[in-house]
């Protein structure tokens, strides 16, 4: 197994003002992460709201500082990349968020939308791009006539598919899903899940997939990292996570949630099972 992404105690704080006393407090949303994430892996972070699991994503796409540790891309310290040649790593890297109706631009056609990425780059002519836009909403799934259309003439699930397309148009090998189907009825995420796992086999991609909810890093990762207070406090496979955690807090969030266990096979059939 070749690692694509590998973090050595990262750490980022916040100085947030306000308070009781105004004064200034510190925030430590990411405290001495360090985490494997292997090729054509999921690796799901979980954990609860305010955790630090944006953060952390923030961190690994460059978006904002850390304050120390290392981030290795492809064997490759990009902690202190900057000008071409993180441009050059961050085409390799795309996330899809939460909130499809914030990310996409209602103003944009679909077609733009997802040719942007390309535009940003100067990859490909009009033409080019326009072949490209159809591959792509056809690996997502959408009929080609989709392209000429507005994010509001769209179901959630269908504008999560658009920001899947997008992220898929620099062919990179990781993508960050940050809670990527929270937003969705469960029948509907069931759906995006399996789009995300076909896409994973035909394009060799690896997932950092983050969710607050268990039920949903189960049925699409491989190995589990639980984060807690900024810290990945247990880290395992699947079933050790499901089966046998190790932590409190991690029995805590299994409570938490019914699990859906959509395909995955569960060896542990019957137990905390709401399927
Ligand atoms: N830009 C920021 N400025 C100040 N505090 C922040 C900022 N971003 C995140 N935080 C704080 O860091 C902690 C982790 O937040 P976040 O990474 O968004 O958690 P999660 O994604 O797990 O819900 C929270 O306490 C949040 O308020
Ligand atoms: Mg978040």
């Amino acid at each position: 197994m070749t690692v694509l992404l590998e973090l050595r105690h990262l750490d980022k704080s916040f100085s947030v003002s306000g308070g009781l006393f105004g004064g200034e407090q510190k925030v430590h949303a990411v405290n001495d992460v360090s985490l494997v994430l292997e090729e054509r892996c999921t690796l799901g972070l979980v954990g609860e709201s305010g955790c630090g699991k944006s953060s952390l994503s923030r961190l690994i796409m460059r978006l904002s500082p850390s304050d120390s540790g290392q981030i290795l891309f492809k064997g490759q310290d990009i902690t202190a990349l900057s000008g071409r040649a993180l441009r050059a790593v961050r085409r390799d890297m795309a996330m899809v968020f939460q909130n499809p109706y914030g990310s996409l631009n209602p103003r944009m056609r679909v077609s733009e939308l997802i040719a942007a990425p390309l535009v940003i780059h100067g990859i490909g002519s009009y033409q080019e791009r326009s072949v490209r836009v159809r591959q792509l909403l056809d690996a997502v799934g959408l009929p080609g006539d989709a392209a000429g259309k507005f994010p509001h003439e769209f179901s959630g699930g269908q504008r999560q598919r658009i920001a899947i397309a997008r992220a898929l148009a620099l062919k990179p090998s990781l993508i960050i899903c940050d809670e990527a189907v929270s937003a969705l009825d469960v029948s509907v995420q069931a759906q995006i899940l399996n789009l995300l796992a076909d896409l994973q086999a035909e394009f060799s991609l690896t997932y950092l997939f983050i969710s607050h909810n268990l039920s949903v890093v189960e049925h699409v990762s491989d190995r589990v990292a639980v984060m807690r207070g900024g810290r990945i406090v247990e880290s395992g496979s699947v079933d050790e996570i499901f089966n046998v955690p190790k932590q409190e807090y991690t029995r805590t969030l299994l409570a938490a949630v019914p699990r859906i266990g959509v395909t995955r096979q569960q060896p542990s059939a019957g137990k905390g099972d709401a399927s």
